[in-house]
């Protein structure tokens, strides 16, 4: 029995020194100290010595099984070592690395805001080309033949009929053009203007408009309307006007304005001492565009609305410039 123990000693300790990894270590530890290990099923058979031999065997079993488990844990120790030589760089008491990941632009966001504002009041969502006829962003909008948007210095033309949409009006007309009433959608979408680049104005901006065609449609339904949207846009409190307006494809026609948020309409700065901003335009759609989709005037009524994202964006954050939207700073953006 002492060979045995010895011989058993010499084994595990000679295997361990020729282990590779843990799990090679592993296996030898099953081999020799496990349920069914050489070393094991001698401790076990202990019981057959007589009572002289007995205590001398035991010490010894003993001493070869600290032994192994000793050198087992030396080696897990020595071949974890290994590896951290063999990476030097690895310093794994360095925190993280930060994860850099996209967000949305500020645009992107108000437009989402305002679109789910309207979609959860029943309107749907449609879109429509950047590059238009005439016939749908003046013709069939009302646009009279002589009417100064349609100069030159505001549209950027692309050919004799085409041009760069100078707003998101003549999504209107696809949509009546593709069914009939009733419709309730709002139609986001980017916009280009032949204008002078200033903090103020740039060539490319975004609007989100709004109509809703049905029977007996009524100005006190647009009023509800945005007053619900400016109230969850703006905030509870947020006082609302109408003054009236000229817009072609509109009769009546009104400009919108919200109380000053920043002054609470005492007058300030950004609302010009007013106490009032002007955030959009709307008014009840002009019987001359129903007629041109085909819908009777006599039969049905509705309202439309047009807002500019910019620029209800810069009132709401207080940013004094619209170029900063378009020059993508992480540093402005990173602020949304
Ligand atoms: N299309 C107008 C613009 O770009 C905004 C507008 C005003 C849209 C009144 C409308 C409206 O639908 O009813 O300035």
């Amino acid at each position: 029995m002492r060979d045995e123990l010895e011989q058993a000693g010499r084994q595990a300790l000679e295997e361990i020194s020729r282990a590779k990894n843990e799990s090679e270590l592993e296996q030898v530890r099953i081999r020799f100290l496990g349920r069914k290990g050489k070393v094991t099923l001698l401790l076990r058979s202990l019981g057959d010595l007589s009572d002289e031999d007995r205590p001398a065997m035991g010490k010894l079993a003993n001493q070869v099984k600290e032994k192994i488990e000793k050198s087992l844990a030396q080696r897990v120790q020595a071949l974890g070592s290994q590896v951290r030589e063999a990476v030097p760089s690895l310093d794994i008491t360095l925190p993280g690395r930060k994860w850099w990941t996209g967000g949305l632009h500020p645009l992107t966001q108000a437009t989402q805001e305002i679109v789910e504002i309207f979609t959860s009041l029943g309107f749907r969502v449609a879109t429509g080309p950047e590059v238009e006829t005439e016939y749908y962003n003046f013709e069939a909008l009302n646009f009279p033949k002589d009417h100064p948007a349609r100069d030159m210095q505001d549209t950027y033309y692309l050919g004799d009929d085409l041009l760069l949409r100078t707003h998101t009006s003549p999504v209107q007309i696809r949509v009546m053009e593709s069914q009939g009433p009733p419709v309730r959608v709002v139609m986001p979408g980017r916009v280009y203007r032949n204008e002078e680049i200033n903090p103020r104005s740039f060539t490319v901006f975004y609007q989100v408009e709004g109509l809703y065609v049905d029977q007996h449609v009524t100005f006190g339904d647009l009023k509800g309307v945005l007053a619900a949207f400016v109230e969850r846009f703006f905030g509870p409190k947020t006082s609302l006007r109408f003054r009236p307006s000229f817009f072609p494809f509109t009769e009546p026609s009104a400009e919108v304005d919200i109380g000053c948020f920043i002054c609470q309409g005492k007058g300030c700065r950004v609302c010009k001492r007013t106490g009032w901003l002007e955030i959009l335009g709307a008014g009840m759609v002009d019987p001359a565009v129903l007629e041109a989709v085909n819908y009777d005037p006599e039969e049905v009524s509705g309202y439309a609305f047009g807002m500019g994202v910019d620029r209800i964006s810069m009132l709401r954050y207080g940013i004094d410039d619209i170029r900063l939207f378009y020059e993508n700073d992480l540093r402005f953006l990173q602020q949304f």
